[in-house]
């Protein structure tokens, strides 16, 4: 533990990055990622958690506003430039709403995310930030030792609509290659709604 510590330390200092190789990464890292950074229309972009693993996702975003957002104010190291200290129950405190284009959360509901409540705050907190058309992503593991409840029982979630991954061909992904964690990534997308009809559209015609 102290080694490991040490060469975090060694590696943070230096630069060099940490990256964690399983297929929960490759998907995250070769195909999810990569796709939003291609995508200009996802410009504001915000990370939730950060560790020692994700610290050089920044670098992957430099063309965009990337913010982090992470309880631990030790993690404050791993964040980027543009970084939050609190819990993502109140994003609302940090942010105004339809700021966001995208949002991903991978590892959070079922790390420390887990009370009902503040789970809704949070995703509801997600939808509002996020613009209409913006993404949010959750990765989360479906054990049930991982899971604080069925994440399809999310009130808040159910205001987004599921959003067609093109890469990956669906709005949700189950890792059925490893199957030691049952990691499974959901797409959600806000709704656009309908522009209000103007007024004179409203009225009948006179024959
Ligand atoms: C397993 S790590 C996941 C890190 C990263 N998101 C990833 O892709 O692996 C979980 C992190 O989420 C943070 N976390 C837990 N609850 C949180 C919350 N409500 N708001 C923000 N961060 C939270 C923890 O402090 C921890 O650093």
């Amino acid at each position: 533990m102290v080694l490991e510590r040490l060469k975090r330390y060694i590696y943070l200092v230096m630069g060099w990055e940490m990256p964690i190789i399983n297929h929960d990464r490759y998907i995250l890292e070769q195909k999810i990622i990569p796709y939003f950074v291609a995508h200009e229309e996802f410009a504001k972009v915000l990370f939730v958690g950060c560790a020692h693993y994700t610290k050089h996702y920044e670098k992957w975003f430099t063309k965009k506003e990337y913010w982090t957002i992470e309880l631990n104010p030790m993690k404050k190291i791993y964040g980027a430039k543009n970084h939050i200290v609190g819990s993502l129950s109140d994003l609302k405190l940090h942010f105004p709403d339809n700021v966001f284009d995208l949002i991903i959360c991978n590892g959070v509901f079922g790390w420390g995310l887990n009370e009902r409540e503040e789970v809704e705050k949070a995703f509801g907190g997600c939808f509002d930030c996020l613009r209409q058309g913006g993404v949010l992503i959750i990765g989360w593991n479906d054990m049930p030792e991982s899971k604080p409840f069925p994440l399809e029982t999310c009130e808040s979630l159910s205001q987004f609509q599921p959003y067609f991954f093109p890469p990956l061909s669906t709005s949700q992904y189950v890792n059925l290659e490893d199957k030691t964690d049952q990691h499974v990534y959901n797409f959600y997308v806000k709704p656009v709604s309908n522009p209000e009809p103007e007024f004179g559209s409203l009225l009948t015609p006179h024959s």
